[in-house]
């Protein structure tokens, strides 16, 4: 299973920063950054208010706007949430379902994460479905039941064809924010298993095919390595990605 194969997808997680204003000289400066570089994908997944201004500055460049969530049902009374058909009516391409920190603090729960996958497949996007183990569960050494039991979930209904439109984040909770990186080895184990879970329940083409990206305090420093990793097809990065040079770094490492 060469990565080789995979064009990598390197998407920046903005969370809940930077204002619209902010957002038309952060793009210009990220595009002078990255353009030219073709050889992945370049997302930013940005808060849900910023989403015009984002795609307006995003016309006609290489970096493709991504939202942060999304709401299972197509319409109706969901005070506050956000439909897909929202988001592509918004110019959105991908969307992150069932980020840690959602699960977390906002009851996201695996039903919830696989309501919400579906429903972005359905409207033609893209869902960057995020797992990943606790701290508490690492040491308890159930890493791989978590994680395999995260995707099972969240994939369930999913068709072999609908994969397409999936990407998997590996997310070490304990890795998010805190500035400690997996190593490349721990992260290359756990998406190596994950490509296993995929293969195991679609067969050997989808699991060759489906993108699986590691997220948690990736950076300009620390990219290169865990993007050579074989099952590492990408990142989801959240600090790093709010420094346009930063970000472009990690670019450069999945060229
Ligand atoms: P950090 O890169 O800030 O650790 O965040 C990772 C993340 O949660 C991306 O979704």
């Amino acid at each position: 299973m060469s990565s080789r194969k995979r064009r990598p997808v390197i998407a920046g997680n903005w969370k809940m920063n930077m204002t619209p204003s902010a957002t038309k000289e952060f793009i210009a400066q990220l595009y002078e950054n990255v353009k030219g570089k073709r050889g992945c994908d370049i997302v930013v997944c940005v808060p849900a208010i910023d989403i015009p201004a984002v795609a307006k500055a995003c016309q006609g460049k290489s970096i493709k706007v991504g939202a942060q969530n999304v709401h299972f049902e197509k319409s109706g009374a969901f005070t506050g949430e956000i439909s897909a058909d929202m988001l592509v009516d918004a110019g959105v391409k991908y969307v992150v379902v069932g980020h840690s920190e959602r699960r977390q603090y906002f009851g996201e729960t695996d039903e919830t994460v696989n309501k919400r996958t579906r429903a972005a497949i359905a409207a033609g996007l893209t869902a960057i479905v995020c797992v990943g183990e606790v701290l508490a569960e690492r040491e308890a050494d159930i890493t791989e039941e978590v994680v395999s039991r995260q995707v099972k979930l969240a994939l369930a209904d999913v068709t072999a064809e609908e994969m397409k439109q999936v990407i998997i984040a590996y997310e070490p909770v304990w890795a998010i924010g805190t500035g400690k990186t997996a190593t490349a080895e721990q992260a290359e184990e756990v998406c190596a298993l994950i490509r296993g879970v995929i293969a195991k329940k679609y067969g050997k083409q989808v699991a060759r095919e489906v993108i699986i990206q590691y997220g948690g305090s990736m950076n300009a420093k620390n990219a290169a390595e865990l993007l050579a990793m074989e099952n590492i097809d990408g990142g989801l990065i959240g600090g790093a990605s709010l420094k346009a040079v930063d970000f472009s770094v990690i670019v450069d490492a999945a060229q």
